[in-house]
């Protein structure tokens, strides 16, 4: 096992409120084992610049409560090409950085794999809003973004039942419809538009004329952005057949909105655990791991076994879904 003296940490991909929760525990706990702490700026694209800036107890004080990361992220496909990742390894060693932590999603992991493969100690943390990551049950940010996700739907619920209206919420999460079904059910929609379910257009105007049909005075379906049915073209549809839907329809797309909020208290607290777990693993010698959440504990898996795997929606979440619709 190499004697670790200075590591670096890096958000990369879409940033998720509860990172900044993150860095900072990545840093202070680091910092307990007198090893310096050096942040990356700008994700991959900061590191194969060597875009660095040391991290004390003092900067990461007072990032808790906001969105976002202090760091700055990036996407950065360059990263995919074996030359550009050289680049990084060199400005790795020029800052004589012994180990690396990664927080950020799938494109992210899949850059720490490669880094890992190349020799850098590196361990990933969980984040993503998407919750799209194999290897932890939950990401951090997730929660974030579903609270604000629900209280736009609270409020669209509010005006579609002064007008008696029907509404088209489309939420985020990329190929994955975990934030979509959990908002359908915490959000109490007629039906769930995900790419692992699909659902016809004919489908979405019965249930949602349904809710009419059972006295509702408004009718709520939720959609995810990578739906076959999305809610653009599901929009177009319902504009080419409104003569026959028998109700008024408008679409809501809450896009980037539900990555900006003030992180909740479990992305915070996940965030800060995360952040601990990616420490005490490279204490401990583990490297090429991710830092999760599995049945309650904070768990490492090699990143072999989850760059590439999709992650799998729990079927029990569909049935309840579909029951309560
Ligand atoms: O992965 C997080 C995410 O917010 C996805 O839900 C969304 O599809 C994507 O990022 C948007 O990416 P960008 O911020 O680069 O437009």
């Amino acid at each position: 096992m190499s004697i670790i003296k200075r590591i670096a940490v890096l958000t990369s991909g879409g940033d998720a409120p509860g990172m900044n929760a993150a860095i900072r525990a990545v840093t202070r706990c680091a910092l307990a084992q007198e090893w310096d702490v050096l942040g990356v700026r700008r994700g991959y694209a900061g590191l194969v610049e060597g875009d660095v800036e040391p991290l004390t107890g003092r900067s990461v004080s007072n990032i808790m409560q906001r969105g976002g990361t202090m760091l700055g992220s990036a996407r950065c496909p360059e990263f995919e090409a074996e030359d550009t990742r050289r680049n990084a390894l060199r400005r790795l060693q020029e800052n004589r950085v012994d180990a690396l932590v990664i927080i950020g999603g799938n494109g992210s992991q899949t850059g720490a794999l490669a880094l890992a493969q190349m020799g850098v100690p590196v361990v990933g943390v969980a984040s993503t809003i998407d919750n799209d990551l194999a290897g932890s049950e939950v990401t951090i940010g997730v929660d974030t973004a579903l609270n604000i996700a629900l209280e736009a739907i609270d409020r669209l619920k509010t005006t579609a039942s002064s007008h008696q209206r029907a509404f088209l919420v489309e939420v985020m999460g990329r190929k994955c419809g975990y934030l979509a079904l959990m908002a359908g059910i915490a959000g109490g929609a007629e039906v769930v538009l995900i790419p692992e379910r699909e659902t016809s257009p004919e489908e979405v105007a019965r249930q949602l004329r349904a809710a009419y049909e059972h006295g509702k005075r408004h009718a709520l379906a939720i959609v995810a952005e990578g739906a076959q049915y999305n809610a653009g073209k599901l929009d177009a549809w319902f504009r080419v057949h409104s003569a026959k839907t028998g109700f008024d329809l408008r679409t809501t797309t809450l896009g980037h909105v539900q990555r900006g909020g003030t992180p909740t208290a479990f992305d915070r607290l996940l965030g800060t655990r995360f952040g601990a777990g990616a420490v005490a693993a490279l204490k401990r010698g583990e490297q090429g791991v991710l830092v999760g959440l599995n049945e309650g504990r904070i768990t490492t898996t090699p990143l072999a076994q989850i760059v590439g795997v999709q992650k799998v929606i729990d079927p029990e979440l569909f049935r309840l879904a579909s029951i309560l619709e």
